[in-house]
C-alpha cells in the first residue's frame, strides 16, 4: 500500500505554536520533506527540529534560486518547474515505497505556503491529509497586541508585490489590513499607505514569534528594505470595544 502525503503546518515560528496533531504526526512518520534556501536548515524544518522522530529519513529540497533572478523571467520559471516536478518525484518515490511524508511548510500550508506546489502535484494521485498551522500574521498581530477586526469589520490581506496602483486602490477605504512579502517592497508598500491615509497606523513586525522579533509602528523603520519573515498589519477599529 502506498503512504499517507500529510501536509503540516508548523505555525509562525515559535515551536510552542505547532499544533498537538502536527506534533504527533511528526514523531511518527518515516519521511519529512521540506524546502530551504541554499545553505540555510529550512525555516519550516528548524521549527520541528524537536519534534521529528528519531531515524526519520529527510528529503531537503534546496531552492535553485532565492534573489538571484527576477520572479518575471521565463529561466526562473522553467528552473522552479523543474525543482518542484523533481521534488514531487522525490516524494512520489517514498509514497510508492509504502512510507508515509510529512512535507513541512511555515504557517498556514494553505495560505500562500511553498508546500502547494507539491500539494498539487501529488494529492490527487496518493492519500493526503492536510494539517492547518497558526498563520504567520496571526502569530504577528499577537505578539504585537493588535486586535485586527471585529463585528462587520473586513481585513483585507495584500500580497506587497502588487504594483503601487493596486496597493492605493486596495488599501484605500480598507478597515484592516495585512501587508505580506513586504522584503524589497518595503518603500513602495509605505508610499502606498501613505496614500491611502493609513500609514500612521501601520506597524511593522519582522520575524514574528522567533528569535530576533522586531515590532515597530512603521514611521519609525527606517531600513529601506526588510528581512523575507516581515509584514505590515493595520489594525481595524481603535479603541475599546
Ligand atoms: C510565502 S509566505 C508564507 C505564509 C505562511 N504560509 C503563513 O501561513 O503565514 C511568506 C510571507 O509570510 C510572512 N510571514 C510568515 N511568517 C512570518 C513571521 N513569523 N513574521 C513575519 N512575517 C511572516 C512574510 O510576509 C513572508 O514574506
Amino acid at each position: 500500500m502506498t503512504g499517507t502525503l500529510y501536509t503540516i503546518g508548523m505555525g509562525p515560528g515559535d515551536p510552542e505554536l505547532v499544533t498537538l496533531k502536527a506534533a504527533r504526526i511528526l514523531a511518527g512518520v518515516p519521511v519529512v520533506a521540506f524546502f530551504a534556501k541554499r545553505g540555510r536548515v529550512g525555516h519550516a524544518r528548524s521549527i520541528a527540529a524537536s519534534l521529528i522522530g528519531a531515524g526519520a529519513a529527510e528529503l531537503r529540497f534546496e531552492y535553485p534560486y532565492t534573489t538571484e533572478i527576477g520572479h518575471d523571467d521565463p529561466q526562473y520559471r522553467v528552473a522552479m518547474d523543474c525543482f518542484y516536478g523533481k521534488s514531487a518525484e522525490a516524494v512520489a518515490a517514498a509514497l510508492d515505497g509504502g512510507d508515509d511524508v510529512a512535507l513541512l511548510c511555515e504557517g498556514d500550508p494553505f495560505f500562500y505556503g511553498s508546500a502547494m506546489y507539491l500539494f498539487d502535484r501529488l494529492a490527487r494521485a496518493y492519500r493526503s491529509e492536510t494539517v492547518p498551522g497558526v498563520a504567520g500574521m496571526s502569530g504577528c498581530w499577537s505578539r504585537a497586541g493588535l486586535p485586527m477586526v471585529h463585528g462587520d469589520d473586513v481585513l483585507s490581506i495584500l500580497p506587497g508585490t502588487l504594483d503601487e496602483a493596486d496597493l492605493v486602490a486596495r488599501l484605500s477605504g480598507a478597515h484592516a489590513a495585512v501587508i505580506m512579502k513586504v522584503g524589497r517592497n518595503l518603500e513602495k508598500i509605505r508610499r502606498a499607505l501613505e496614500l491611502a491615509s493609513l500609514i500612521d497606523r501601520a506597524v511593522y513586525v519582522e520575524r514574528g514569534t522567533m528569535s530576533g522579533e522586531r515590532i515597530v509602528p512603521l514611521r519609525d523603520l527606517v531600513t529601506p528594505t526588510a528581512p523575507y519573515f516581515s509584514m505590515i498589519l493595520v489594525p481595524g477599529r481603535q479603541g475599546v470595544r
